[in-house]
């Protein structure tokens, strides 16, 4: 929704743009040449390997790149001299590259050690949480993160399996609970949960959103792309706050989908909703 993305953000403009998660530099190399050297770009993400691949592909005139967590972004922006942007952009979950890499034990097919950790030098791994913690916790994360309806089985093999090495074992033990085999992999939920848990993404997302709203300049725009419902209901739920406190308007009514032709050529995309805010003058 690259299209969408930059119609509401509207970087011609001039200003200054926030890409919270800046990846592979994808949106923000669109971003920067509308910009056209009118303003300046600031790319965070908490993943050194996504920020070193947009140093290469941005360059530095007129970019700022940093290495932060959302929860960190207030003092990002402190650190220089920014009290006000004029657009950000939260475009969750991870990256292609992060979930290809097998090592990084993101996917099914991942023969590596389990884990997960959007930041490579972060403490917390899914083998951590998978190996160490107890069956009423696990089953707690499956529910409330996947939301998924055998958390209690998964929960309980899990536990009388473990220790549990790669990401393609954990996947097979759980596509082992379900008789039937649905549109997408049986262990996707469990990854969801198990993902959501090592990065704690739900935090991460509430404090991004409320530092990036009471950044944004009077008439400034914010635009998140969630992945799943979990994350897209924090995304409803802080925007209609932020309305009903008569500090910014919601543009986007029903969230905005990617149509069929983007889903045909990046399949990843079927999930993804768009919603956009905006501070009110
Ligand atoms: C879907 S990718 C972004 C792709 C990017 N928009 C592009 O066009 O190339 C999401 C990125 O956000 C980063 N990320 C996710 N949660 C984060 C957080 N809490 N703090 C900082 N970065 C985060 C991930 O490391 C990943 O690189």
């Amino acid at each position: 929704m690259l299209r969408e993305t930059m119609d509401l953000l509207g970087p011609e403009r001039g200003g200054v743009f926030l890409d919270a998660t800046v990846g592979m530099g994808g949106h923000a190399v669109e971003a920067l040449g509308k910009m056209a050297g009118k303003g300046l770009l600031i790319g965070i993400d908490r993943d050194d390997n996504a920020l070193k691949a947009a140093r290469d592909k941005l360059g530095s005139e007129h970019v700022v790149l940093k290495k932060a967590r959302f929860s960190e972004l207030g003092g990002v922006l402190d650190g220089l001299g920014i009290a006000n942007v004029n657009g950000a952009l939260f475009d969750l979950g991870v990256s292609m590259p992060q979930l290809k890499v097998l090592e990084r034990g993101f996917s099914f097919q991942s023969e590596g050690p389990l884990d997960m950790r959007m930041d490579p030098a972060a403490e917390l791994t899914a083998a951590d949480v998978v190996n160490t913690y107890s069956e009423k916790e696990l089953e707690r994360i499956l529910r409330e993160y996947g939301e998924e309806r055998f958390s209690k089985r998964i929960a309980r093999m899990i536990v009388q399996r473990r220790p549990i090495q790669s990401a393609q074992e954990l996947a097979g033990l759980v596509s082992g609970v379900y008789r039937k085999r649905g549109k997408t992999h049986p262990a996707t939920r469990a990854f969801q949960a198990l993902r959501i848990e090592v990065n704690s993404e739900l935090a991460e997302l509430e404090a991004g959103l409320a530092a990036a709203s009471g950044r944004l300049a009077a008439g400034g725009r914010l635009v998140v792309i969630s992945y799943h419902s979990l994350e897209d209901r924090i995304v409803k739920h802080f925007f209609r706050g932020a309305q009903a406190r008569g500090e910014a308007r919601i543009l986007t009514k029903k969230p905005l989908t990617p149509g069929d032709a983007e889903v045909r050529e990046n399949p990843a995309a079927r999930s993804a909703k768009l919603r956009a805010l905006e501070r009110a003058a």
